[in-house]
């Protein structure tokens, strides 16, 4: 039994120990030194060069090192028939959800306005509301998002969350589809993206949606750069129509040098930091569903690529 290993952000020193005292049966092939590649049975991969898992005839299941997909269904030459399991992990869970808080607790207590006055020496209380008072929406209705929801909700901000189709949740506010969306915007003075990358989701952070939130409302970003249009961004935030963001995630990543964002008084940049991909918890989980895949069992977490998740 063979598995191939190949990120293009991690390195395989970090995973070996763990596949191998895990599963010692399972001979861990690293890219490119993948020897015969009829012999490969499964891919753990982040972002695979295009074309490489059409390479494998033999190939049975496709594992993502992390919780997207959109880095493996992006290969115009993607083998169709080969399931792909995402990863969920409630290690990346808790992460995503200290990420979420701690950004949202910075833009709710105006922790930018405070730095730069510190910067100019200015004692200057401002109005403050609670957290009642203060409208979250989450984009995302699925793993990240109900569990940020609930977090957030416990600390009493008022929170809703939207999703593809309409759900219940127990103790979260529901929103769902086109329909709903600008209700959901109307509402949030905080918004935060925990979308997956898809054809329908690509852009949706965009100036029109921007114009649908109350003036002043910030965002945070911790699911693709595609999401976002950042010229669009950067407008709303030279009209004040947004008042601050939060960006975890960039078209290019590392983000190039030079690039505004870095810079801009009213960005917080972070390094793709708020949930990374943990081998001490994540291996266990993926080697569950190779065991699964190996005794016929249903897989977990299955994505189904015509939908994008
Ligand atoms: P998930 O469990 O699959 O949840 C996805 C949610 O998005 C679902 O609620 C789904 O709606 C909703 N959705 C999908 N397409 C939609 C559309 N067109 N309109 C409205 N809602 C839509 O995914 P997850 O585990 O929460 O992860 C979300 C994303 O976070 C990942 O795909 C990844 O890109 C990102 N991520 C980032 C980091 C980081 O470090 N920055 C780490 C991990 C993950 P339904 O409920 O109706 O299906
Ligand atoms: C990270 O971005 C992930 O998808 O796990």
């Amino acid at each position: 039994m063979a598995l191939l290993f190949r990120s293009s952000v991690d390195s395989e020193a970090r995973w070996k120990p763990h596949l191998a005292r895990l599963m010692p049966e399972l001979e861990v092939r690293i890219w490119p030194e993948i020897g015969d590649p009829a012999e490969i049975d499964y891919a753990l991969v982040w972002r695979p060069e295009p074309g490489l898992l059409a390479s494998l005839p033999n190939l049975k299941l496709i594992l993502s090192l992390g919780a997207g997909v959109d880095h493996i269904l992006i290969d115009p030459h993607l083998p169709g028939g080969v399931p792909i399991v995402r990863l969920v992990d409630p290690y990346m869970t808790d992460a995503m959800s200290e990420y979420v808080i701690l950004q949202v607790l910075r833009l709710h207590r105006q922790d930018l306005d405070y730095r730069a006055r510190q910067e100019s020496g200015i004692w200057l209380e401002l109005d403050q509301k609670n957290a009642a008072e203060r409208g979250v929406g989450i984009l995302g209705f699925g793993e990240l998002g109900q569990d940020a929801g609930r977090k957030l909700k416990g600390l009493g901000f008022d929170v809703a969350l939207w999703g593809r189709r309409p759900k219940t949740v127990e103790g979260l506010r529901g929103y769902a589809g086109t329909t709903d969306f600008s209700a959901l915007l109307g509402r949030s003075e905080i918004l935060v993206c925990l979308l997956p990358l898809t054809p329908e989701t690509e852009g949706i952070l965009n100036a029109s949606t921007f114009a649908m939130l109350p003036k002043g409302a910030a965002l945070i970003n911790a699911a693709r750069g595609a999401h976002l249009v950042d010229e669009d961004l950067l407008a709303a935030l030279a009209s004040s129509r947004l008042s601050a963001a939060v960006l975890d995630v960039f078209h290019d990543e590392p983000l190039p040098a030079g690039h505004p964002f870095w810079r801009h008084p009213r960005i917080i940049v972070t390094p793709h930091i708020a949930a990374a991909t943990h081998p001490p918890t994540a291996a266990p989980i993926i080697l569950d569903n190779i065991r699964r895949f190996e005794a016929g069992r249903p897989l977990l977490n299955q994505v189904d690529p015509a939908q994008g998740y």
